[in-house]
C-alpha cells in the first residue's frame, strides 16, 4: 500500500496553533517544498550561506544531469527562511522586518550567488521575494495563509518561481526636473550593455525626448501610443537598436522611443484611453529577452510616470544634495507614489531603490548642510511611522553609523556626450568609471 502523501491543506490543519520552528518544521515545510516542486534530494537543511556562521533553514536547487542538490550543495536557487508561529511574520510587525531582514542578508552572501528567490514563512503567513543581482523585491505580498486559500497561493508561488523573469524592470524616475534622469539612464543602458548585459531602454517622457535625441535615433511615431491602448498592438517596431562601433568592439542596446502622437491627445482622453497597467502588460513579453529594462520618466506624478512606477519592479531615484526639492521629492515617491501603485498592483513591487547625488561637486560642508536636511526628512517620516533611513543612508546600522550616500559627479564629460549622440560612458574613461562604480553598487553582485 502506498502512503498518499499529506496535502498542504492537511499540513496547515495538524499544525497547534502555537506550533514552534521545529513543529512548522517537521508538519509543513516537507510538504510545501514539495508542492513547490522540489524533491527530497534537491533540499539542504542548515544551508551555510557562507556569511560567517549564518546558515539558512532550507535551500533547494533542482537536479541538473547528475548535480543532485543534497551531495554538491552547489548553486542553491530558493532559499527559505522559517519562523515558528510564536513569531509574527505579518508585514507590520517588528520581527517581520528582521525576518526580511535576514533572508535579505543570505540571499547576498557569497554562497548564494546564484539564488534567485527567497521565501519567509511560519505558516501563518508567507511572502516570496526576487533576486536579481543585488536587487531584492517582493514577487508576491505578504499573504495570510489559511485551509482555504493554501493551496492556490503555493501553487502561484511555485508558477512564478518557475518562470522567472530575466529582465529587471527598473524606473529612473523624480519629479523633480533637471535631477539626471535621462543623463543616468542613457550611461546606466551603456554601462551594463559594456558589462555584458541584454538593455533594453524607454523614452518615455514624451514631452521632451530628451533619451532619443541624446541617442540621436528617430521618433517613433503613434506606435507606443497604439501599444498602450490596443490590447493586440505590440511595441516591436518602437525599438531602435543604438549601435556603437569602436575598432572591433561594437555595443549595442535597443530603445524603445519617444512617440509624440502621446504628446498630441488631450490628458483626459489619454487618461481615459490608456490604464496603469498598459506599459506593464507590453513589457511582459519582453522580460525574457533581456537582462534590464530601464524606462525614463517624466519630472512629475502625472500618467506616464504612474505608468513607468507600475511596470518597475525597482524605482532609482537621482537627487542633488544641494536641491532641496529633489531630496523631499524622493522621500514623497517613497512615502505616497510607490505605496499607491503598490496597492494597485498587489504583487509587493515596486520598491524604492536608496537614492544618489548626481551631477554637483560635493565639498564637506555642502555635505553636511545636506545631511541636516535629509535628518529632518528622515525624522518628519518617522512620526508616520515610516523608516526612511535605508533609502537615504543604505549602510547605516545601530552598529556603524555609516552616512555614505552614492554619487556620480558633477563631470563635463557627461553633460556633453548628447551633442556627439554618444552615451559618456562609450566615449570618456571616467565616465565609464563612475557609472560602472554605480551599476555595481546597485545591480551587479
Ligand atoms: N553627472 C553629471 N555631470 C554633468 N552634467 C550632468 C550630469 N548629470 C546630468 N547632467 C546634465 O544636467 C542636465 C539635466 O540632466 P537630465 O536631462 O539627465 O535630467 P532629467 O532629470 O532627465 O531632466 P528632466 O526632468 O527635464 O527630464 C543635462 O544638461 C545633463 O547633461
Ligand atoms: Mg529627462
Amino acid at each position: 500500500m502506498t502512503m498518499i502523501p499529506p496535502s498542504l491543506r492537511s499540513a496547515l490543519r495538524s499544525l497547534p496553533d502555537q506550533a514552534q520552528e521545529p513543529t512548522v518544521n517537521d508538519l509543513f515545510v516537507p510538504t510545501l517544498l514539495r508542492e513547490l516542486g522540489f524533491q527530497q534530494d534537491e533540499i539542504f537543511s542548515q544551508y551555510k550561506t557562507g556569511n560567517g556562521n549564518d546558515a539558512v533553514d532550507k535551500a533547494a536547487r533542482k537536479t541538473i544531469g547528475d548535480d543532485i542538490f543534497i551531495h554538491t550543495k552547489s548553486e542553491p536557487y530558493l532559499l527559505i527562511e522559517l519562523k515558528g508561529r510564536d513569531i509574527n511574520l505579518s508585514d507590520d510587525a517588528v520581527k517581520y522586518h528582521q525576518t526580511v531582514s535576514q533572508l535579505k542578508r543570505y540571499l547576498l552572501a557569497p554562497n548564494c550567488h546564484t539564488v534567485q528567490w527567497g521565501i519567509i514563512t511560519n505558516s501563518c503567513h508567507i511572502q516570496l521575494f526576487r533576486k536579481h543581482g543585488k536587487v531584492i523585491f517582493p514577487a508576491t505580498q505578504c499573504v495570510s495563509l489559511n485551509e482555504d486559500n493554501i493551496e492556490e497561493v503555493v501553487a502561484s508561488i511555485r508558477k512564478k518561481i518557475e518562470n522567472p523573469n530575466k529582465a529587471l524592470t527598473l524606473a529612473v524616475y523624480n519629479n523633480k526636473g533637471g535631477v539626471g534622469k535621462t543623463t543616468t539612464t542613457v550611461n546606466l543602458a551603456g554601462i551594463l550593455t559594456y558589462l555584458g548585459k541584454k538593455v533594453l531602454a524607454i523614452d518615455f517622457d514624451p514631452n521632451q525626448q530628451d533619451l532619443t535625441h541624446s541617442l540621436g535615433l528617430p521618433l517613433s511615431n503613434s506606435i507606443v501610443f497604439k501599444a498602450l491602448t490596443d490590447r493586440d498592438a505590440t511595441l516591436q517596431s518602437a525599438i531602435h537598436p543604438f549601435v556603437f562601433k569602436s575598432g572591433k568592439t561594437t555595443l549595442e542596446f535597443d530603445v524603445v522611443t519617444a512617440d509624440l502622437k502621446l504628446t498630441e491627445e488631450p490628458d483626459h482622453i489619454l487618461a481615459g484611453e490608456i490604464k496603469i497597467d498598459s506599459l506593464y502588460r507590453k513589457l511582459e513579453l519582453l522580460k525574457q529577452e533581456y537582462d534590464y529594462i530601464l524606462i525614463d520618466s517624466p519630472p512629475n506624478w502625472k500618467l506616464f510616470s504612474k505608468l513607468s512606477l507600475y511596470a518597475a519592479d525597482a524605482i532609482l531615484m537621482p537627487t542633488k544634495h544641494n536641491n532641496l526639492f529633489s531630496l523631499e521629492n524622493a522621500a514623497t515617491a517613497i512615502k505616497k507614489f510607490i505605496p499607491e501603485v503598490r496597492a494597485l498592483k498587489v504583487d509587493g513591487s515596486p520598491i524604492a531603490l536608496p537614492i544618489f547625488f548626481n551631477g554637483e561637486k560635493i565639498t564637506q560642508p555642502k555635505l553636511e548642510v545636506a545631511q541636516k536636511e535629509i535628518n529632518k526628512i528622515i525624522n518628519i517620516a518617522r512620526k508616520d511611522k515610516i523608516d526612511l533611513l535605508p533609502y537615504f543612508y543604505p549602510k547605516y546600522t545601530n552598529a556603524k553609523k555609516d552616512l555614505h550616500i552614492h554619487q556620480i559627479p558633477s563631470y563635463a564629460n557627461i553633460a556633453d556626450a548628447a551633442f556627439s549622440r554618444i552615451p559618456a560612458v562609450y566615449k570618456d574613461k571616467s565616465a565609464n568609471d563612475y557609472y560602472k562604480h554605480l551599476a555595481k553598487e546597485y545591480f551587479i553582485q
